[in-house]
């Protein structure tokens, strides 16, 4: 969608802080034992007592409130039995409506302690998504966002997964203007109009190239096998860069 009243944008504030919040009382949850499945209910009575809609759910018939993806997953993963362990990476992403306002945030967490080379590409993963944040702003080419994380995933090593975009978001789940590469792409002409609200969502890696079925009809897997973090937020565009709106609080 495209912002154009302080109503707007406090409706989406209003759900940005709730679907932030989840996501971080389902971290702080993290521990060795419990299932994604809990893990998942905690996200679900969170959204309820703050009056927010699964997205997921609502949007796509997504078995699970949130989708939690452990280690090999990378994303929409289902919540279920499996069991959390001490060195696994979580990606936790929850996105909900409320009052016809859709976000969407996301993180990778590391449950107690995870190898060094996870650590790094922990704090690489959300530095690429504040890259790419960092390009947001009206009349400013969406290319740019791709062409930065690109350039910073390249001097560090890493690889970025390439058919998982970030994406228009706001009033619903998925939507105008499609899907925004967080790589570089040659032939993106587009230019970010004031207002807009999207999602910036890198997939760093240390190799993974692409995205695929799992065989569940959602988990996707990273291909060719590696590490794999994401971290989102929902930002609008403005005169002066941008307005993250899933910030807990
Ligand atoms: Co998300
Ligand atoms: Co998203």
């Amino acid at each position: 969608m495209t912002i154009t009243s302080e109503d707007e944008l406090d409706g989406l504030k209003v759900i940005g802080r709730i679907v932030a919040n989840t996501m971080q009382e389902m971290g702080a949850a993290l521990e060795p034992g419990i299932t994604t499945a809990e893990l998942d209910g905690i996200g679900r009575a969170a959204l309820e007592r703050d009056g927010a809609v699964p997205a997921p759910e609502q949007a796509y018939d997504f078995p699970g409130a949130t989708c939690i993806s452990v280690n090999e997953e990378i994303a929409h993963g289902i919540p279920g039995p499996r069991v959390i362990a001490a060195g696994d990476l979580v990606n936790i992403d929850v996105s909900a409506s409320k009052d016809g306002f859709f976000a969407d945030t996301g993180a990778t967490f590391r449950v107690g302690r995870v190898r060094p080379s996870l650590d790094r590409l922990c704090r690489d993963g959300r530095k690429a998504m504040q890259i790419g944040i960092a390009q947001v702003g009206s009349d400013r080419p969406l290319a740019g966002i791709g062409q930065a994380i690109g350039a910073f995933a390249a001097r560090r090593g890493y690889t970025l997964v390439r058919n998982l975009a970030s994406h228009g978001v706001g009033r619903a789940l998925h939507e105008w203007p499609g899907e925004i590469a967080t790589w570089p792409v040659r032939s993106e002409r587009r230019r970010i109009n004031r207002g807009l609200v999207l999602t910036v969502e890198p997939f760093l890696s240390t190799g993974a190239l692409w995205a695929r079925e799992g065989g569940d009809g959602w988990t996707l897997l990273a291909e060719p096998a590696a590490p794999v973090v994401q971290y989102e937020h929902t930002v609008v565009a403005t005169d002066r860069g941008t307005i993250i709106v899933t910030l807990p609080g």
